[in-house]
């Protein structure tokens, strides 16, 4: 395929990778059913979800819909009989790019594998006729993509992509806010258990963010909380912090030296909103256990096992149009192929969990999925338990490791056996009912040059945080098992 020099082809090209690596890579787990005489193991009504955040948000705001441009799956570009390699089932679809597209899939063995291997023809009508051949080497290119985009996101341009998305697609407002925009916080007013909410809008993780608030309905992507010892000094704990290797792990750091690379080594353009515990439910927090549970956690890598199930809870509306459990699939494979060593970690054993299997890759486990007469849509949505231990340990996301800590410390009563903790989001924690509801009893720097009165206390950030539904659910047993997050307006059942 020819490469264009001018800034919209490249965004159609950059386009037609993921599309045909997505559909290609669809077909794997295909041909090994082919090979074991199973049906069709990834159903078209299961969509594919978590591939565009990186690569395609940075392109979103450049064209008219995301509609367009997030890889929607579309069917299966298969032979209708693998017997007959000349007969073949041509698929259609439209894109902003391609206009009336179809694609057709060759069987031929040239690779010499076990599996054969095959062709994928892409016919653009739009713009006359193409075609794609798709050979390992376009998985390289799509690697290439994910890890030059987000370096590109990492200016202003980056974060009003961010911002614009996040007005578009979820109404948030993003009001600038007076100066200043760092609350010289006093360390005495803050206490054991206040969370600390955090949203950041630019570079990697802003991306990552956008995303992940965009599929969940939170306002906030990450969290950390707060600790004060024995002599009264305050840490904080935080799962998800970048080590002296690059690894994101738990850690417990002093207050001065959390906010100092806050300020200093975090390119993100955190905004940070502290949620103190209201005093009733601080007098519930038993500070030691709080201790006991994240000193054993220190060190120990964040929940990447279990990060994507707290947002996947039911088959089918947890997915914006146009993602779907396909897309998740496909996602998976595409993944699959470039890191299984991480992949591995970041959704095998989880799914082999959910089957009660040990050690079954992707494609194995969709065999099982398949063979169980169930979905892998519903494989998805099975609840993590909080008591699984995975290869490293167990896992817990910047959220998860808040709320087992206020798990270990008592909040959650005497139903805290029926709550796991896994299935909820940063909106999840932020929405309980444990926080401040009286704001005059807030530290007096809350409000600090803005006359806009927040029932927490925002300290940092140069646009004014919002938390719509802060602070209004009280906890419920197995609350947060089966919610759907359906963007713009992330309706709610009562105790799902
Ligand atoms: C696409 O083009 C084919 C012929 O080239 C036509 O038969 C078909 O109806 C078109 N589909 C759409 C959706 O326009
Ligand atoms: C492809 O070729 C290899 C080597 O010739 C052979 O071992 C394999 O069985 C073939 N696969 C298919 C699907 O025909
Ligand atoms: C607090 O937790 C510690 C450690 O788990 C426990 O020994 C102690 O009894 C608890 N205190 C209360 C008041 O429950
Ligand atoms: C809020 O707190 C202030 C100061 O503690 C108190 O005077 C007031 O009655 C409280 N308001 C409510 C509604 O509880």
């Amino acid at each position: 395929m020819a490469f264009s020099s001018s800034p919209s082809s490249l965004l159609c090209t950059a386009t037609a990778i993921v599309i045909v690596t997505l559909i290609a890579c669809l077909i794997v787990p295909q041909l090994h059913v082919v090979k074991t005489s199973l049906p069709v193991v990834v159903h078209p009504r299961d969509v594919l979800p978590l591939l565009p955040k990186q690569v395609s948000l940075p392109l979103l705001s450049s064209l008219r819909s995301e509609v367009d441009l997030i890889p929607t799956f579309i069917g299966y570009a298969s032979p209708v009989s693998n017997i007959d390699p000349g007969h073949h089932q041509i698929l259609e679809w439209k894109g902003a790019c391609f206009y009336n597209n179809t694609a057709w899939l060759e069987f031929h063995n040239k690779s010499g594998s076990e599996f054969g291997g095959g062709t994928l023809h892409i016919k653009v009508k739009h713009k006359g006729v193409a075609i794609f051949v798709l050979e390992a080497g376009m998985l390289g290119a799509l690697r290439a993509l994910w890890d030059v985009f987000p370096l590109f996101t990492n200016t202003a341009w980056g974060e009003n992509s961010n911002i614009e998305f996040l007005k578009k697609h979820m109404g948030a407002s993003f009001n600038q806010r007076p100066q200043p925009w760092v609350t010289n916080i006093n360390p005495d007013d803050v206490h054991s258990g206040d969370f600390l909410a955090i949203s950041k809008i630019r570079g990697r993780w802003g991306a990552f963010e956008t995303f992940e608030k965009w599929v969940t309905g939170s306002y906030a992507g990450h969290s950390a909380v707060c600790l004060k010892d024995s002599e009264g000094k305050l840490w904080v704990g935080e799962s998800g912090h970048e080590n002296d290797q690059g690894e994101e792990v738990i850690v417990i750091l002093p207050w001065e030296e959390w906010w100092e690379s806050v300020q200093n080594d975090d390119e993100s353009n955190a905004h940070i909103a502290l949620l103190p515990l209201h005093p009733d439910i601080r007098a519930k927090f038993n500070e030691t256990a709080a201790w006991e549970y994240a000193k054993s956690m220190v060190g120990k890598p964040y929940g990447y096992h279990n990060m994507i199930f707290s947002w996947i809870d039911t088959t089918r509306n947890n997915y914006p149009p146009p993602l779907d459990a396909n897309t998740v699939a496909s996602f998976m494979t595409v993944w699959n192929q470039f890191e299984p060593e991480y992949t591995g970690k970041l959704w095998n054993e989880a799914l082999n969990k959910r089957l009660g299997t040990q050690g079954l890759d992707l494609a194995d486990i969709l065999v099982e999925t398949e063979k169980r007469g169930t979905s892998f849509g519903e494989l998805l949505a099975i609840p993590e338990q909080d008591s699984w231990v995975y290869s490293d340990g167990k896992s817990a996301s910047c959220v998860v490791f808040i709320l087992q800590m206020y798990k270990a410390a008592g909040l959650f009563d005497s139903f805290a056996s029926s709550i796991q903790v896994t299935e909820f989001t940063v909106k999840d924690a932020y929405m309980l009912k444990f926080y401040e509801s009286n704001s005059s009893r807030l530290p007096k720097w809350c409000k600090e040059g803005d006359n806009v009165e927040l029932p927490f206390c925002q300290i940092r950030g140069k646009y004014r945080m919002e938390l719509p539904e802060y602070n209004t659910l009280q906890p419920y047993p197995h609350m947060n098992e089966k919610c759907p997050s359906l963007s713009p307006d992330y309706s709610r059942p009562k105790n799902c």
